[in-house]
């Protein structure tokens, strides 16, 4: 179905040149209340959408929209775990991770695959695992890269000082990487752990390979396979690389790389914040999802948000979306994001391969504030290309004992006002000269969690992961493959053979 066909496609044009010709500093002229009734709450996750250009009756029809692109359909068959990846054939039943299916068979088996890595992980934490020497485990690097990297740093980070063994990740094949976290490591008391879906991917291979030889390098009569972990999806090739079978720890190929921090590739996770702090973040999914799944569209958080992506984009041409977390903490979220919408949505064909004639996945950026402020928000406001913004932040910095807290709160409100309502705001009676002048018309999302503990944590990136899909059914493509990133992977391959 080609969403551009539908009549409720041209009743959005009109909606967009309709609200183009208002500001938004009208929009809350003409709705006093607008912040109270333009903010939805679920799991604990608060969007306030009050900044954003939209009305009533653009969001009637964008929810209009939904409804005939079946959202709901989707919606049900990705959470039974259907095969809605069709060009692989199989489910992307992430979900399924946190919201145990009702299939008992697929419960019980995930929840013993999830038992093995976090009671892995709890023995580590706990000094119980020795290397080949004898000593003990303090070192453990995670090699891994987009989606076996970025979700399980981004939340290792999320959550505070990490406890338990010294934990480094390295991604990128460029050697400093690997070369920093070597720099104070001991190979007899270090664990590699190869974290890798499809366990062939070039970077990850070769980092390990380089830090085993490293091991042996150093420690001529150490057995460098008891060293070794893997977490992957395809158990056989981990073994044939050399990993012992029973530190082989796996997860289904029905989740996706990009959307696996909940399955064993969490295990950094685990093992920085341990185990109860992983299962609360399960329980923040979980929570998100049974909103995401039951509650109607016109209140559904995911829904909303997806639906905003693709007015802003298609209706009102901007193609780019800006994550600015104001907490050092969610510092890796934009880059988290970046893979996660755009290596879902940036797609040019539709389910049945016919090229598209709209638009998909917006340019997704992003930078911590409050630094940010001091480089790109000049850009956000005053540059040519407006671009809507997503602030994320903590509710509990709003009336932190910590007055930095509280600053970093207010600069997040302050901009997000700027941007709206741009001069106005100051209630200055002088008008600006031109170049100093900020207009504003600029939209964003307050988005907060109460507190930056797991369970918000898990809640908020399962709220990214329901809009990125939702948006994905809105423009009838397919999320969950990333064929795109094959042609560099071939010809990487045909040059190192030629
Ligand atoms: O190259 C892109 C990609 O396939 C991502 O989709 C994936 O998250 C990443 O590489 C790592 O893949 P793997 O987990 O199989 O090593």
């Amino acid at each position: 179905m080609n969403p551009s066909q539908l009549p409720v496609w041209r009743d959005l044009q009109q909606h967009q040149r309709r609200l183009a010709a208002q500001s938004l500093a009208r929009l809350f002229d003409a709705e006093p209340q607008r912040a109270q009734r333009w903010t939805r709450e679920a799991a604990g996750v608060r969007a306030d959408l009050s900044r954003d250009l939209i009305d009533e009756s653009a969001l009637a029809s964008l929810l209009e929209l939904a409804r005939a692109m079946r959202v709901e359909e989707w919606r049900a068959r990705l959470f039974n775990g259907e095969a809605i990846n069709h060009t692989e054939q199989r489910p992307a039943w992430h979900t399924a991770l946190r919201t145990p299916p009702a299939d008992a068979a697929t419960s019980a088996a995930l929840a013993a695959e999830r038992d093995r890595f976090l009671a892995l992980a709890e023995q580590l934490r706990a000094g119980q695992i020795e290397g080949a020497t004898g000593k003990t485990i303090d070192t453990v690097i995670c090699f891994g890269i987009g989606g076996s990297d970025l979700g399980p740093r981004l939340v290792t980070e999320a959550l505070g000082a990490p406890s338990g063994p010294k934990l480094h990740f390295v991604a990128n094949i460029d050697p400093v990487e690997l070369d920093a976290a070597l720099a104070h490591a001991n190979p007899g008391s270090t664990l590699l752990v190869a974290i890798s879906k499809s366990f062939t991917t070039l970077e990850t291979l070769a980092n390990v390979r380089a830090a085993l030889e490293w091991m042996r390098e150093r420690a001529l009569a150490l057995d460098a396979a008891r060293h070794l972990v893997a977490i992957t999806s395809m158990p056989a090739r981990a073994r044939a690389f050399g990993v012992a079978a029973e530190r082989v720890l796996t997860f289904p190929d029905w989740v996706g790389g990009r959307y696996s921090l909940w399955s064993a590739c969490g295990f950094p996770i685990a093992l920085a914040h341990g185990r109860a702090r992983f299962e609360q973040l399960l329980a923040g999914a979980a929570a998100m999802d049974l909103h995401f799944a039951t509650a109607p569209l016109a209140d559904n958080l995911p829904v909303l948000l997806a639906a905003l992506g693709v007015w802003y984009v298609n209706f009102c041409g901007l193609r780019a979306r800006a994550v600015m977390p104001y907490a050092q903490r969610l510092r890796h979220l934009p880059g988290y994001l970046q893979q996660l919408e755009m290596e879902s949505c940036g797609k040019s064909v539709d389910r049945d391969g016919a090229p598209l004639s709209y638009d998909t996945s917006p340019i997704v950026w992003g930078e911590v504030g409050t630094t940010a402020q001091h480089s790109v928000f000049q850009f956000l406001h005053q540059g040519t290309h407006a671009c809507p913004v997503d602030f994320v932040t903590c509710a509990g910095f709003a009336d932190s004992p910590i007055e930095r807290e509280r600053l970093l709160f207010m600069n997040a409100l302050a901009q997000a006002d700027a941007l709206a309502c741009g001069d106005r705001v100051l209630g200055a009676a002088q008008a600006k000269p031109a170049h100093a002048a900020t207009h504003g018309g600029r939209p964003s999302t307050f988005i907060t969690v109460p507190q930056l503990d797991a369970r918000s944590l898990g809640a908020l990136l399962a709220l990214y992961e329901h809009r990125t899909f939702v948006q994905s059914v809105l423009w009838n493509i397919n999320a969950f493959d990333q064929f795109g990133v094959e042609i560099g992977k071939q010809l990487l391959t045909q040059r190192l053979t030629r």
